[in-house]
């Protein structure tokens, strides 16, 4: 087992109408979780850490569990920084051993996002690494990039020849709906497929990537609310609108926030059910069983991408 790109990943995934899942990372458990379910589901993965991940555990810590990980379990792993907002940030992921970086200058005018991809390009391709790059604005609040709603955009589908060919990256995230978080639509809840679809004419083989993919579990929302918590509100991607865009050239759906509500759902219902426990071990237990859960649906159920490892 090693750390791989997404290369061969990508390519089997175009061919065979389905997606990999990238799931965020931030500490032991949540690497554990997700990557039993890979083990068991035989299923290619991809693990990314956002800015705010490596703030908060440690680029080290996170590069050496993901190695134990692998260790453990026999899987490869694509190691990938997610929304990395500066040439420097990429450069010291690339430096300490990730196999993936986006450079996501998606917030700034369109020659200024064309430049400083391509600079993130160059460095990383000389060293073997692949970078992922954004076009069209989500909505949503990462720790690096912050996009009221009102100034997301949809990709212009006129706009990825010019901007894949004058990069160089090796895939796109595009904005047709998406938006990161617990509450993704106000009304109906719709991903733009006629925009994936004209993308996909555009640059025939070329793999797209979801940025925003959670569905936001009901089960999960509903049990945080039973627990004590206030989700009101929450709605995420329809499952079968991820399923019909990893069937299109969509090959890497990106999901956090059903990761975060399933472990917060689990360790709600524990303290409720067992007040008087105070072992970590007794509730992050169940929440890695509940992360692991959710990969194992979403591999099966989404991603479409159990037994293609
Ligand atoms: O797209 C963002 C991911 O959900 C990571 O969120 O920046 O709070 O770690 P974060
Ligand atoms: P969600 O908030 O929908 O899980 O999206 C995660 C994401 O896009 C990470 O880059
Ligand atoms: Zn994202």
């Amino acid at each position: 087992m090693a750390f791989v790109t997404t290369k061969e990943m990508f390519k089997k995934a175009y061919e065979g109408g389905y997606a990999v899942g990238a799931f965020n990372v931030n500490n032991m458990e949540i690497i554990q979780g997700i990557t039993e379910a890979c083990q068991d589901q035989k299923a290619p993965l991809i693990l990314q850490v956002s800015a705010g991940a490596r703030k908060y555990a440690k680029q080290s810590y996170l590069v050496h569990l993901v190695e134990a990980a692998m260790e453990e379990t026999g899987i490869d792993i694509c190691l990938h920084l997610d929304h990395g907002d500066s040439f420097e940030l990429c450069k010291s992921c690339i430096d300490g051993g990730f196999t993936s970086v986006m450079i996501d200058a998606s917030s700034k005018p369109y020659e200024e996002n064309i430049e400083l991809t391509k600079k993130v390009v160059e460095y990383a391709h000389d060293k073997g690494v692949v970078v992922e790059a954004e076009l069209g604005r989500l909505a949503g609040i990462e720790d690096a990039v912050v996009v009221a709603a009102g100034d997301a955009a949809f990709t212009d589908p006129d706009q990825v020849q010019d901007f894949v060919g004058r990069t160089g990256v090796d895939s796109l995230a595009i904005a047709i709906g998406t938006s990161h978080g617990a509450y993704k639509f106000k009304g109906e809840a719709k991903l733009r497929l006629d925009i994936l679809q004209k993308v996909q004419d555009k640059l025939p083989g070329f793999p797209i990537v979801l940025h925003g993919a959670s569905s936001v579990m009901p089960e999960y929302v509903a049990m945080c609310n039973q627990y004590g918590g206030n989700l009101g509100g929450a709605q995420g991607c329809p499952e079968d609108m991820l399923r019909e865009a990893a069937r299109l050239a969509v090959c890497k759906i990106n999901i956090d926030t059903d990761l975060r509500l399933a472990m917060t759902a689990s360790i709600r219902k524990y303290f409720v059910e067992h007040p008087e426990h105070f072992d970590p071990r007794q509730y992050l237990g169940p929440a890695r069983d509940a992360i692991k859960e959710v990969v194992t649906h979403k591999l099966i159920h989404v991603l479409g991408c159990a037994g293609q490892a």
